[in-house]
């Protein structure tokens, strides 16, 4: 890893953090959609997460940490064996007999609607005389321990009548099974365009799911209140989504039931909706037996359970002429849906927007079919769908290089968005959405010449010469990455920041901690809207009777929105203070400042807990609300245009790796990213979220393999079988910049969102492997380094994967 020094060199330079500068620079939002060139937001400041000390103390409490009520009980879900039947009898004779076994509950004893889906209600809690999947909740046991009731669960007896099961995305599409209609985007003449070009080429292949492996699995802890109600700890980046579906499921009002979470053990996107059938089984458990009920899942039944991020199939055909520009793009993508919507519709929309990625295609063509197999119901996992359009161009444009055995690197640049100065038809996206900070052309520049790329290129070249067996690969790839839900009306937020009279501040708002820093960029924001150190700002759980009707903690957008929020409330604070001193002492209200734990004005100096005291004494409110809605955006879902995205966080990545062409082996040896987060308002966490995202990226695109059976049963459902990256497969060499690149929009203190868009970076990995494959064999040297072949290879690029690959060549 980079020093200190090095961490904090490509970042804004520093500016007064004064109270004053920031809000100056958020009073700019202009519905223009040109650059605005206000004052620099105050910089960034690398502090630990607020919760550093808990973490590696191991005192952070996460849900199964809280200290249990007496009482409470433990539950379990007995689950399907089955992708897809009929159940003819169910007895559960066996179950309810095990020792301490409490209660088993079925889809007949929910009070209210068996139905936990997001969008569409295709979703039961529990199945009701039908599976669609092997892993399907059938019925849920309740316990005197959680051994009891995972031992019970398994004791079920359950007749199936077997019916016609599709596993695969290509069964589900030859028998037009879908779980939404196809969406379909497309700008200019693709057909024509594609006729008329002078090069085309077409190609197929796949990329499989990820499991979300968050550290915590999916888990809820229900205890009954007074009335019928339920005080519901949840594991979720969706706290309200919770309290709606536990409610329906209960036949009682959203007031009745409040959804708490301080912290998740990660979530990465698969607790943004599949939270919620753990959070309704614990809660009907709860309710129905009027005691606290526990449901804490094993790695196993979590993985069997829950959706994962949508494998893709692709098909596309590109036309190109001698340089390499692309023509023309016609892509078609298919989905690995599952068994029902889910959030399948959202997640093609993001794929279908980001199938452009950095490049301007003047004729494109973009469809994608959601198939409904008998299998998880697929979800949001960082990316959204993003990554997954993104690498079909990415596909194309490699295979374009390839087939004219040029510099891949070359070719993506030749294709890049104009820069703002450019005509703004070579800088709108197929979608209608014109970009106005475009800087891709300069990062990618920046990150060719300080990764050494061309150099590192001829090294290469000569290495693979004199070795047969072990090759060398390099690729770089850009990402651009679409910032906001695309979902219009998700994108708002509230916060609520109390002053108490000690000049301490607490402050709440809706989104949700799973280990991104969101609650540590919060308190920032707000310690600096109010002039104090950090240190006197906490922030705490996550709770639907603080903060009400929250978006789930997802899009990269938390900060975005929860910031402006907080900030907000904050200011309107510090404005009710500035107006009570400016009275009081006669001063003008610009003559007042906040910062370094001090109030001052034109007459006198205060530490910040005497004014606060003060204002307290004079019936001063010191607590407030706030709220944001982000401006400029629209969206018309039913012909996929409009301006989606506030903005665009922009990076690119250069990764070397080496393969063994006996074996399949893959190392990565070397990774260097530039990545944009505009100004950071914490380095170090953003950083922490490059590396990450990008290591998660690499796990995705090369070892992290899902299997099913014939029969469909999932056969990776544990660490076992399932390869997440570990800390040997981290790179040798491994760097990480910020780009330097204040947000042209008023985002929280101009500030970039960071989960999700470096992810894509680790794409780099696998065109680096599919680089490598091409100078397999001996012959390799005579075909232009490697670059006139086509290797085939699917994602993961597992050394299986790489091995067939490279078995075309020798
Ligand atoms: N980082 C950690 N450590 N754990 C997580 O679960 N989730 C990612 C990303 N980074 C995640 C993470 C996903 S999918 C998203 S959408 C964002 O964080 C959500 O948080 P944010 O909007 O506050 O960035
Ligand atoms: N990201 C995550 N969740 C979402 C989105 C998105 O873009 N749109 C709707 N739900
Ligand atoms: Mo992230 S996939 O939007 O939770």
């Amino acid at each position: 890893m980079s020093s200190q020094t090095e961490q904090t060199k490509h970042v804004t330079s520093p500016t007064s953090a004064s109270a004053s500068a920031s809000a100056s620079a958020s009073a700019s939002a202009s519905a223009s959609a040109s650059i605005d060139k206000s004052a620099p937001a105050p910089k960034g400041i690398s502090t630990p997460h607020e919760s550093a000390t808990l973490h590696v103390a191991g005192e952070a409490t996460y849900i199964d940490d809280i200290p249990e009520l007496a009482g409470t009980l433990y539950a379990a879900l007995g689950l399907s064996e089955r992708a897809h039947a009929d159940i003819s009898n169910i007895d559960l004779s066996e179950v309810e007999a095990f020792p301490g076994v409490v209660a088993v509950i079925q889809a007949a004893d929910i009070p209210g609607d068996n139905q936990c889906g997001p969008i569409i209600k295709d979703d039961p809690i529990l199945a009701d005389g039908t599976v669609q999947y092997v892993g399907q909740p059938i019925f849920i046991v309740v316990a005197d321990s959680i051994d009891i009731a995972r031992k019970a669960s398994r004791k079920a007896n359950i007749d199936y009548q077997d019916l016609t099961a599709n596993i695969t995305t290509a069964d589900a599409r030859a028998a037009d099974e879908k779980v939404i209609p196809p969406m379909h985007l497309s700008r200019g003449e693709a057909a024509q365009a594609l006729e008329n070009a002078p090069h085309r080429l077409s190609a197929s292949f796949s990329v499989g799911g990820q499991d979300h492996f968050y550290l915590e699995g999916q888990i809820s802890y229900a205890l009954p209140t007074e009335d019928g109600g339920i005080y519901l700890h949840c594991s979720t980046q969706h706290p309200t989504e919770m309290q709606h579906l536990v409610s329906h499921a209960l036949n009682i009002p959203d007031n009745q039931v409040t959804v708490e979470i301080r912290r998740m053990g990660g979530g990465f996107g698969g607790k943004e909706s599949q939270s919620a059938l753990f959070a309704c089984a614990a809660s009907i458990a709860a309710h129905k037996l009027n005691r606290p009920v526990k449901l804490r899942l094993d790695r196993d039944d979590d993985m069997m359970i829950t959706g994962k991020r949508h494998g893709f199939d692709y098909h596309y055909e590109v036309g190109f002429d001698d340089y390499g520009k692309l023509l023309a793009f016609k892509l078609d993508m298919t989905l690995q849906a599952g068994f029902s919507a889910d959030l399948s519709g959202p997640v093609a929309a993001r794929a279908i927007t980001h199938s452009d990625n950095a490049y301007y295609l003047e004729h494109t063509d973009i469809a994608a079919y959601c198939a409904r197999t008998n299998t998880q119901s697929n979800t949001a996992f960082r990316g959204f769908g993003g990554p997954q359009g993104i690498i079909a161009i990415e596909h194309a444009i490699d295979s374009v290089a390839r087939q004219l055995g040029r510099e891949p690197a070359d070719i993506r640049a030749a294709n890049f968005y104009g820069t703002p100065d450019s005509d703004p038809t070579i800088r709108t996206t197929p979608y209608g959405q014109v970009i106005v900070d475009n800087v891709m052309p300069s990062l990618f520049d920046d990150i060719l010449k300080s990764s050494d790329y061309a150099a590192r290129r001829a090294a290469i070249r000569e290495f693979n010469q004199s070795s047969p067996v072990l090759k060398r690969g390099i690729a770089a790839t850009p990402v651009k990455f679409g910032i906001s839900f695309n979902v219009p009306h998700f994108n708002q937020a509230g916060a609520l920041v109390h002053i108490y009279t000690d000049g301490s501040v607490l402050v709440n708002h809706g989104g949700t901690e799973m280990g991104q820093g969101l609650h540590s960029k919060i308190e920032r924001a707000v310690a600096d809207e109010l002039g104090i150190h950090i240190k006197h700002v906490r922030s705490t759980a996550t709770n639907t009777s603080k903060v009400p009707n929250t978006s789930a903690t997802a899009a990269s957008s938390g900060t975005d929105l929860n910031g402006k929020a907080a900030q907000d409330a904050a200011r309107q604070i510090r404005q009710k203070i500035t107006a009570f001193l400016a009275e009081r002492d006669g001063v003008t209200v610009d003559s007042i400042h906040f910062a370094d734990d001090t109030v001052t004005s034109s007459e006198a100096n205060y530490r910040f807990p005497d004014i606060i005291r003060q204002a307290y004494e004079a019936r001063v409110q010191l607590w407030s609300d706030g709220f944001y809605s982000t401006p400029k955006i629209h969206w018309d879902a039913s012909t996929l245009t409009g301006s989606p995205f506030y903005y665009f966080a922009y990076g690119a990545a250069v990764s070397e790796v080496i393969i063994d062409t006996l074996t399949g082996e893959m190392k990565l040896l070397q990774a260097d990213i530039l990545h944009d987060v505009g100004n950071s308002i914490n380095p170090a966490i953003d950083r922490g979220q490059i590396e990450g995202a990008y290591i998660q990226g690499v796990g995705w695109l090369t070892s992290e393999e899902l299997c099913w059976n014939e029969q469909g049963k999932l056969t990776t459902h544990a660490p076992s079988t399932y390869k997440i990256p570990a800390v040997n497969d981290y790179p040798t060499k491994f760097h990480v910049e910020l780009f330097n690149n204040q947000n042209v929009e008023d985002s929280i203190r101009r500030s970039k969102a960071v989960g999700e868009p470096p992810l894509v970076l680790g794409m780099s990995a696998f065109f680096a492997i599919r680089d490598a494959i091409g100078n397999a064999g001996s012959d390799a040297a005579d075909k232009t380094e490697g670059l006139a072949r086509q290797p085939e290879l699917n994602a993961p690029a597992t050394p299986e994967n790489i091995l067939r690959a490279v078995w075309e060549f020798t």
